[in-house]
């Protein structure tokens, strides 16, 4: 099996970049990409010895001139998926279509809930009992594509935007890997109708199993 060549995007800590870098999977990093020059993931990229990229979106007065650039960057490190890893932007619609059904995005609700920012606080407010993280594949909506798999978390009483995040952190890492590791070995993939696992359709988002596998 050839290694799957992944790209990873990012805009800050990169946690979920080096959760990809450390786990063992059949993947190629073949760069780590970033619209923000001070990105604490673009340092994680060259421990791992990653190429790390930066164009400083700042510099770019319209979203199209900078989104054409950044991802013909990307394209030149020929990617088989991109992996948005906390990249915080709205990508142009024309740009991102290239890309349909090969790049992944990690998203801390419960998809269809809360997309866009403030996810943990927004579920907080909601009262919720069950708040957890997802990865869809990229579309043009925002957040919007579809979901491949999901963890939950229990919301406690006290439970702050912060507390939250803490802890679906961890949990979000091990269901990006996942994630990557299905794609890798060719089990999840973007159908016409769907999302396609071991080539049937997903009628609801994969879990993790207690061995951190994948199931529908
Ligand atoms: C994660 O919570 C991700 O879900 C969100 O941004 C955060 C990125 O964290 N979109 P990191 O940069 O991977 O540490």
């Amino acid at each position: 099996m050839r290694p799957l060549r992944v790209a990873v995007l990012a805009s800050g800590r990169g946690s979920n970049f080096e959760a990809i870098a450390k786990a063992n999977l059949p993947i190629e990093l073949v760069g780590l990409f970033s619209d923000k020059p001070s990105a604490r993931a673009l340092e994680l990229a060259r421990a791992y010895d990653i190429p790390a990229v930066a164009l400083d979106a700042k510099k770019y007065t319209d979203r199209k001139t900078f989104d054409r650039e950044f991802f013909a960057r990307v394209a030149e490190a020929k990617p088989d998926l991109l992996v948005l890893a906390g990249f915080m932007r709205v990508i142009d619609d024309g740009v991102i279509a290239q890309w349909h059904g090969r790049a992944i995005n990690i998203h801390p609700s419960l998809l269809p809930k809360y997309t866009g920012l403030r996810t943990h606080q927004r579920a907080i407010d909601a009262r919720d009992v069950v708040h957890g993280a997802s990865v869809h594949f990229v579309t043009a909506e925002l957040d919007g594509g579809p979901v491949i798999a999901q963890v939950e978390l229990d919301i406690r009483d006290g439970d702050t935007a912060e507390s939250l995040a803490e802890r679906s952190l961890p949990m979000e890492h091990r269901l990006l890997v996942a994630t990557v590791d299905g794609v890798a070995r060719g089990r999840i993939a973007l159908g016409a109708h769907g999302v396609l696992f071991d080539g049937a359709p997903l009628n609801r988002p994969l879990r993790l199993d207690a061995e951190r596998k994948l199931v529908a």
